[in-house]
């Protein structure tokens, strides 16, 4: 009996401990630069397309796809991104992404963020590309 309970204990921590893990930090310590307040308000969106936001996300965005830094499920723990300080944000992190609007993502993807692993891609994706992957993150990933 004793020892059993012990095991579902240890079973319990290590499901707790994994699942945390998976999950990325949360919330996440966020200095990324604000966008000015015109585009920081702007969401193109509407007319965006989700599936080639997948696309750009998973394989096709240059230099590298976003997924290996910000991971298959957007919790910022890509293979790449583990071990980057700051670490990529996570978007599946609901208490961080609430000060992150539209506007907000498209402009650090375009123009990136110093200093860190985010590049700009203002010379690899279009504006409109860049809307698809923000439709592609708001609609799979942030809650
Ligand atoms: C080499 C790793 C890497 C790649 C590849 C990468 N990112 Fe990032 N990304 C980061 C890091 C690191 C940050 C956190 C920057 C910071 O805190 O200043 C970040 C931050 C962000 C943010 C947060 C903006 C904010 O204001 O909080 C968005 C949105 C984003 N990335 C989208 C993307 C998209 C879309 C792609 C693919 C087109 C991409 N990233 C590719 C590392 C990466």
């Amino acid at each position: 009996m004793k020892k059993s309970v012990v095991f579902i204990a240890l079973l319990t921590s290590l499901f707790v401990a994994s699942s945390a893990f998976a999950a990325g930090t949360c919330p996440q310590e966020r200095k990324t630069k604000p966008a000015p307040a015109n585009i920081a308000g702007m969401d193109e969106t509407g007319g965006a397309n989700a599936d080639h936001g997948k696309a750009l996300y998973e394989k096709d965005a240059k230099p590298m796809a976003c997924k290996q830094c910000h991971g298959d499920n957007g919790d910022g723990m890509g293979k790449l991104g583990a071990a980057l300080k700051p670490n990529p944000r996570n978007f599946t992190c609901a208490d961080t992404m609430k000060d992150v609007s539209a506007g907000q993502m498209f402009y650090i993807i375009k123009n990136g963020s110093t200093g860190t692993g985010m590049v700009a891609h203002e010379k690899t994706l279009k504006d409109n590309d860049i809307w698809d992957v923000v439709k592609y993150i708001r609609s799979t990933f942030v809650k």
